[in-house]
């Protein structure tokens, strides 16, 4: 799709649509009313005339003589003074799913005197939300299927702006890398546990290193993690054929190649059975889908890489797969993390935590700024928080403030949990430092508890992704690239201008 951003008078372009926003109330914007105007009134006419509705998500497709559009598709907005941010996202995804069903290739909007109450920055915020919801209707995942979706006719936005055009094409820049990013993250996501292996994440790291000199990576396999004392990663991977692997990846974007990095840690099991604790059959083809978290930090790194960004940023993915078999860990089991720290593990499918504490203990050696570790962490996560919010936990305010905030502003949530330390008791055990389960209740909060003994010497959250990675179940099932959106974000925070 080519986007470009445009001070000439909308009605001078030389689209084929044009889209103008409508309220509730039938009105039209300051603009539209302008080029209502120079039409002889044909718009406001037919909008009374059909009673067309300017509730929020509606979208109306009208012919029109005009010299250069054939065509002006009305998209309503709801009530004016209520249009915040996630009622502009709703009408978006309308707006993107209409056009795809027409034959229209250029569309030209001018959203620059809508303003969204929630918001400081409507102009850029509008241009993004219209960018990213054009790329996600686009998203096909089909490279399985004999018929391949069927492309939009779509080729071309212009957003004609006022003035500000250098902040309307920033803010297509960010929503491109953002949006290419969110597709990685979900292409990786949707493929089958049969394709995307541990060694096949490796290969996706190396692949995408070679498109950028300021990343570099390299690949520890399951023989390596044992001798770094691994012991807690490789009862994991050892169950399996597939060998584990330890993906770094290190990026060296700021000015000073010194400068502490932030890291992003992400939990990679590439297909979850629960191992010898095996999981019951109904939805386990979902599992596929618990190394989410390492496929969203490279959907991150991925977009970080295309905006050239100005941060160190270290990447660790802890991947391997969780199966039964002769070579796997049996509940009551005991085995030594690279800390020294040993751990009884009281129930296999507890497995996430398992490659995550000693990918933790290896972030030491970067004397980072932060750490965020990214896991489709536990169940517990959905029934708490759905699938509106990821949960966040950690050892350091600002971090997680940074976190939330980041979350807010992409329209990708996150909501706090406490990791207070009435909860750290029930990850004793009776014959080890610590145990891999926790009792009842307060299951996302004790598997941060049981992270947490292995992130002391470093500001560090945690983001539990169980309920926002993907869309469970039914026809919709897929990966939604979440939390990319936050975790740009928070990295952009961080990156110097
Ligand atoms: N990958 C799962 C968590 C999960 C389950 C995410 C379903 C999304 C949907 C994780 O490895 C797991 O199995 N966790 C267990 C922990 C329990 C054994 C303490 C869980 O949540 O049941
Ligand atoms: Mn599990
Ligand atoms: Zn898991």
């Amino acid at each position: 799709m080519n986007y470009h951003a445009s001070k000439e008078n909308i009605l001078n372009g030389t689209s084929d649509c044009l889209c103008l926003p409508l309220f509730t109330d039938g009105k039209l914007c300051p603009l539209g009313s302008q080029i209502d105007k120079q039409l002889d009134n044909s718009i406001s006419k037919l909008i009374e005339k059909f009673k067309i509705s300017g509730d929020s998500g509606k979208t109306t497709l009208l012919p029109l003589d005009a010299k250069n559009f054939q065509r002006i598709l009305l998209l309503g907005l709801g009530e004016q003074e209520k249009l915040s941010k996630a009622s502009f996202r709703k009408a978006t995804k309308s707006l993107a799913s209409t056009v795809k069903e027409t034959n229209i290739q250029k569309l030209a909007l001018n959203f620059s005197n809508i303003s969204l109450s929630d918001s400081k920055h409507s102009v850029s915020e509008t241009v993004s939300e219209v960018v990213l919801a054009i790329e996600e209707s686009n998203y096909a995942f089909d490279q399985f299927k004999s018929k391949k979706a069927t492309a939009s006719s779509l080729n071309e936005i212009t957003f004609h702006t006022d003035n500000n055009d250098t902040e309307v094409e920033a803010s297509i820049i960010k929503a491109q890398a953002l949006s290419a990013g969110m597709s990685f993250t979900k292409d990786l996501g949707n493929m089958p546990g049969n394709v995307c292996t541990p060694i096949y994440l490796a290969d996706q790291s190396e692949e995408l290193a070679k498109s950028c000199d300021k990343l570099s990576v390299k690949v520890l396999d399951e023989e390596e993690l044992d001798k770094l004392g691994m012991g807690a990663f490789v009862s994991v991977a050892k169950g399996s054929i597939e060998s584990g692997k330890l993906v770094v990846l290190e990026y060296k974007g700021a000015d000073d190649a010194n400068e502490a990095p932030h890291i992003l840690v992400g939990k990679g099991i590439t297909f979850d059975t629960g191992g010898i604790s095996l999981k019951p059959g109904p939805l386990m083809d979902e599992m596929k889908y618990d190394m989410c978290g390492a496929a969203s930090v490279l959907g991150t790194l991925k977009a970080i890489t295309q905006l050239d960004a100005k941060i160190n940023l270290v990447c660790l993915l802890a991947c391997a797969e969780n199966m039964p078999s002769a070579n796997a860990s049996k509940p009551g089991d005991i085995v030594t993390t690279m800390s020294g720290i040993t751990v009884e593990i009281m129930n296999t499918d507890a497995e996430g935590r398992l490659v995550l504490c000693d990918t933790l203990s290896y972030a030491e050696q970067f004397k980072p700024a932060s750490v965020v570790d990214i896991a489709t962490l536990t169940g517990a996560c959905i029934v708490a928080l759905g699938d509106a919010a990821s949960a966040v936990m950690g050892n350091n305010d600002d971090v997680i403030n940074a976190l939330l905030a980041a979350g807010q502003e992409a329209g990708d949530k996150a909501w706090q949990l406490p990791l207070w330390d009435e909860y750290q008791e029930q990850i004793d055990s009776p014959f080890a430092d610590i145990q891999n389960i926790g009792g009842k209740g307060a299951g996302s909060i004790t598997a941060a508890c049981f992270l947490s003994r292995f992130t002391k010497s470093y500001p560090w959250a945690h983001l539990d992704i169980a309920g926002t990675a993907w869309v469970s179940g039914g026809k919709n099932k897929g990966a939604t690239g979440r939390p990319v959106p936050l975790l740009l974000n928070y990295l952009l925070s961080k990156a110097s201008k």
